[in-house]
């Protein structure tokens, strides 16, 4: 019997900081740990996706490997042969796929998607892409290709799920039963829990999630942040006149985000309830950034460019002979090739 698939895009920029890591990487990292013995586990760069809205094309094949390089760093492992890593773009039947669905979806249905109507926002008509537009029929296709149930992804990404689940329907309800239809939304946050991430906020301003667009850099951490400077920006996080340590984002978001930077590294909170001097909570907060900046710094160094390219290209070869009898079964539903 083949194993059940869990399928995700490993989403990276150059700015991630460390709301990006304890949230994000950190909780899909650990689960493929977890899942890999009872799950065939596909973790892949959507490379094809980046472009979608404009970038510099010079710099693609470098943040490529930078992601999975940070990836990697995080914890992903490159050894088990239970989690797959693979690049979109070296497997041509994403876009093969992504055409034959393309043909099968409304324009409406995409012009009404939340992402596509936020990015394209103020671009005049001719600037949006064609690409923007039906980046979830290929992501769709990606999905769909390797008949994957469980999808873990944020927020934003929900409504293109839910087109997955349509689109794996319209095509069974017209052809047969040719694709595994996607779990709903309900089903993926009670698998993968709802609140797999946590949401450390800005250290100047803790009412607002930590987030690269912070104008100033001092209320967010960025992995590249030298330790020394990260540990000031801790010392001086703003908090509030209270003077009691209290787990309590109503009253004292500041301090609780601290207790929560201070948990997720590994530390006990407790030690720090109903203490009055915030110098040592803060003190204490900052070693912990400090020595987990040190330690990840050497861990990304360390990381081996040629061990990545071999688990990739053994991957892609394993998911290219997936994903081509996939696409030949919906070419022959839809009459491009013989029964
Ligand atoms: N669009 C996703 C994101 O921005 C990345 C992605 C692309 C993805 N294809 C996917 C995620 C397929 C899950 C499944 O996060």
């Amino acid at each position: 019997m083949t194993k059940p698939v869990i399928l995700t895009g490993l989403r990276a920029n150059n700015d991630l900081h460390i709301g990006n890591y304890l949230g994000a990487l950190l909780p899909l990292v650990d689960m493929a740990r977890q899942k890999s013995s009872e799950y065939q586990v596909n973790l892949f760069v959507p490379d094809l996706h980046s472009f979608t809205t404009p970038i510099d094309h010079s710099q693609l094949q470098a943040s490529i490997m930078q992601n999975i390089r940070v990836f990697t760093a995080a914890g992903l492992p490159l050894d088990n042969p239970d989690v797959n890593i693979y690049r979109q773009s070296y497997i041509p039947a994403h876009s093969e796929l992504t055409w034959i669905l393309d043909c099968f979806t409304g324009a409406g249905e995409m012009r009404r998607m939340t992402q596509f109507k936020d990015k394209s926002e103020g671009l005049g008509d001719e600037r949006v892409s064609v690409g923007l537009f039906n980046y979830p029929v290929l992501m769709a296709a990606d999905i769909l290709l390797y008949g994957a149930r469980f999808v873990p992804v944020g927020d934003d990404q929900t409504q293109h799920l839910e087109f997955a689940r349509d689109i794996a329907e319209r095509l069974n309800n017209k052809f047969g039963d040719l694709f595994v239809v996607p779990e709903p939304v309900k089903k993926q946050h009670e698998f993968f829990g709802k609140d797999q991430g946590l949401r450390i906020r800005d250290l100047q301003n803790p009412l607002k999630k930590m987030s690269k667009s912070d104008e100033s850099g001092k209320g967010v951490i960025f992995l590249t942040d030298s330790p020394k400077a990260a540990r000031k920006k801790i010392m001086s996080a703003e908090t509030d006149s209270i003077g009691k340590v209290n787990y309590d984002y109503e009253r004292q978001p500041g301090v609780s985000n601290l207790l929560d930077i201070y948990r997720f590294l590994g530390g006990e909170p407790r030690e720090f309830i109903g203490e009055a001097q915030y110098g040592l909570l803060k003190k204490a907060v900052a070693d912990k950034v400090e020595g987990f900046l040190i330690d990840f710094q050497a861990r990304l160094k360390k990381v081996d460019n040629a061990q990545i390219f071999n688990k990739l290209e053994s991957d892609e070869a394993k998911m290219r002979k997936i994903a081509d009898s996939q696409l030949l079964k919906v070419q022959k539903a839809v009459g491009l090739r013989p029964q």
